[in-house]
């Protein structure tokens, strides 16, 4: 894929931003390895139904199916690694005075990017919790029977402690990233479809609060019309582009 141009009052409005506000979606994994949900013929949406693996009518249903599907992509996301929009986004973090980014991913490559102001808003793939409690559990032992295994302390299910639907969110991540939309002068949106609430009304309290919106997508989204700027590229391609262009003088520019 070719460079993408940066358009030079885009490059201006990041490198002089005071706040920047990144939020993410599946697309910035997309390149590592990592599949979305919502792109036809590779979405895991397209092969698999949410209801019947990301919902607790879902896990109550048929435990043993929602574990094993969270643990082959617990497997998948152990084997890849954070491709170049994940350091790329790292890097802006380092060039800015303020900073935060909001994932709805759940695989923690931002974190082995180097990503410190970070939210992870539908959980995390690395930990599990107590499905009756809601204890996060550090460690266990699959049982023999090949149902997930139990909490030691009440013998309730143990599950993937990530977001499902007919979930609230975190409430304190949750917080972090409407505070940070209303306060940040330039927002971008990375890799998501925006179709999932609560997430999805980030960008648009942005840029109600006057941010400058910018779209990193190869794709039209129903965000596309609310954008300033968009740059249609893959992810690994347009971060880098974008932390080039707005700080040439880097040394290092890889984006990382
Ligand atoms: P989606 O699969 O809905 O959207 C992925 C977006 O990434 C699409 O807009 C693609 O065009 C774009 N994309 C694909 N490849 C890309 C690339 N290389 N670089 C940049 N963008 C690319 O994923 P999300 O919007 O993240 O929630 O989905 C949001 C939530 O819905 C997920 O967190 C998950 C899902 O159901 C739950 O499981 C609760």
């Amino acid at each position: 894929m070719n460079t993408p141009t940066i358009a030079d009052e885009l490059a201006a409005a990041l490198a002089g931003a005071r706040f920047v506000f990144v939020l993410t979606g599946a697309g910035v994994s997309a390149e590592s390895g990592v599949p979305t949900f919502r792109d036809a013929q590779t979405g895991l949406w397209a092969k698999f139904d949410p209801l019947e693996l990301a919902t607790p009518g879902a896990f109550a249903r048929d435990p043993k199916r929602v574990w094993d599907w969270y643990a082959w992509r617990r497997e998948l996301v152990a084997n890849v690694a954070p491709n170049a929009g994940h350091h790329a986004l790292a890097a802006i973090e380092r060039r800015v005075p303020a900073f935060l980014l909001a994932t709805q991913n759940v695989d923690g490559l931002h974190a082995k990017a180097g990503s410190q102001a970070l939210v992870e808003l539908h959980g995390s793939l690395s930990r599990v919790k107590c499905s009756r409690e809601g204890t996060i559990v550090a460690t266990w032992t699959a049982p023999d029977d090949g149902l997930p295994p139990r909490c030691v302390a009440c013998g309730a299910f143990l599950r993937p402690d990530v977001v499902w639907f007919e979930e609230m969110l975190p409430e304190a991540a949750l917080a972090r990233a409407e505070d940070a939309a209303t306060r940040c002068d330039v927002m971008l949106v990375v890799g998501t479809a925006a179709e999932v609430y609560p997430a999805a009304a980030l960008p648009l309290s942005a840029k109600r609060g006057g941010a400058l919106l910018v779209e990193v997508n190869p794709n039209v989204t129903t965000l596309s019309s609310a954008a300033d700027f968009a740059v249609r590229a893959p992810a690994g391609v347009a971060l880098p582009a974008l932390v080039a262009a707005a700080w040439p003088e880097a040394v290092d520019r890889s984006g990382t």
